[in-house]
């Protein structure tokens, strides 16, 4: 369970578990991929153009900007 933001539903991953891998050193997407699983089953969890309905509070694309 997330004390901040649930981001990827599909792989239960938190948004600090996201920005962690960011400060790692994680600079794409494919990089969040690997490090923590987000983003690789559903994929709207990656980018708006994914959550066409808007399902996602935060997409990865954005944290990466
Ligand atoms: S919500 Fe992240 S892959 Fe489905």
């Amino acid at each position: 369970m997330c004390e901040d933001i649930l981001v990827c539903e599909c792989k239960n991953v938190c948004l600090k578990e996201i920005i962690n891998a960011i400060q790692n050193g994680a600079k794409s997407i494919e990089d969040i991929q690997n490090s923590t699983n987000a983003g690789t089953i559903c994929k709207m969890c990656i980018s708006k153009e994914y959550d066409v309905y808007g399902e996602r509070a935060v997409h990865i694309k954005e944290l990466l900007k």
